[in-house]
């Protein structure tokens, strides 16, 4: 599946950490294909994969789990694999429609957070906007305007802002980010 994954079968090597994501229309797949090749780059070895493969995290030094905000949590796939991960040094990156500076991204990053806390060590948690499914958005045109998800200008300028995420700036930050978690965490072992 991932160079890093290949060159670890061959060396007989556990990679160091792992980086496994979902996501329902790409966004969240685009950061996390990100955040690998960058580690690649940096010299950070990782296994990729998406949760759909439940992946195997014995052993891993660390992991991040990349989710997508699903009415104001993480999904459910990313939700179900957090629940088996117990002792492990994690780190969270996700895509949503708000904005990353509202109070709603806060919310989501601290509820995400104080899930990982309750069996594992937070590192962290970036989230970035991304493209929302344009069902979801002419669902919503279709509300009257005083229901919570009802449309109006702003709401509208903020679908179109989402539209252009995650951007070149987004998964360098992402990037950057999960670099600062993993070193963070660096000098200790994994819980596998
Ligand atoms: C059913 C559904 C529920 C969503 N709920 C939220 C939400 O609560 N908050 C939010 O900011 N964005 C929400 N979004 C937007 C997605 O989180 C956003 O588009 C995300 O980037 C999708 O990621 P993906 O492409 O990796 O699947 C929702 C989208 C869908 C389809």
């Amino acid at each position: 599946m991932c160079s890093t994954q290949e060159q670890n079968k061959k060396t007989g090597e556990p990679p160091q950490g792992l980086i496994v994501y979902s996501s329902k229309t790409g966004n969240t797949r685009n950061l996390a294909e990100a955040i690998h090749r960058g580690f690649a780059e940096a010299g950070i070895s990782a296994q990729l994969a998406p949760v759909e493969e439940n992946p195997d995290p014995l052993g891993a030094a660390w992991i991040l789990l990349g989710f997508w905000a699903d009415r104001g949590r993480g999904d459910a796939k990313a939700l179900d694999y957090l629940k088996g991960l117990s002792g492990f040094r994690l780190g969270l990156f996700g895509t949503l429609g708000a904005y990353p500076d509202s109070a709603h991204a806060k919310g989501l990053a601290q509820t995400m957070q104080a899930l990982v806390a309750e069996k594992n060590t937070p590192l962290g948690c970036f989230l970035c906007q991304g493209k929302i499914d344009p069902a979801l958005t002419e669902r919503f045109k279709s509300l009257p305007a005083d229901h919570p998800h009802g449309m109006n200008e702003e709401r509208m300028q903020r679908h179109r802002e989402a539209a252009k995420h995650p951007d070149d700036a987004d998964r360098a930050a992402a990037i950057a980010a999960c670099t600062a978690m993993i070193a963070a965490s660096s000098g200790a072992g994994g819980a596998g």
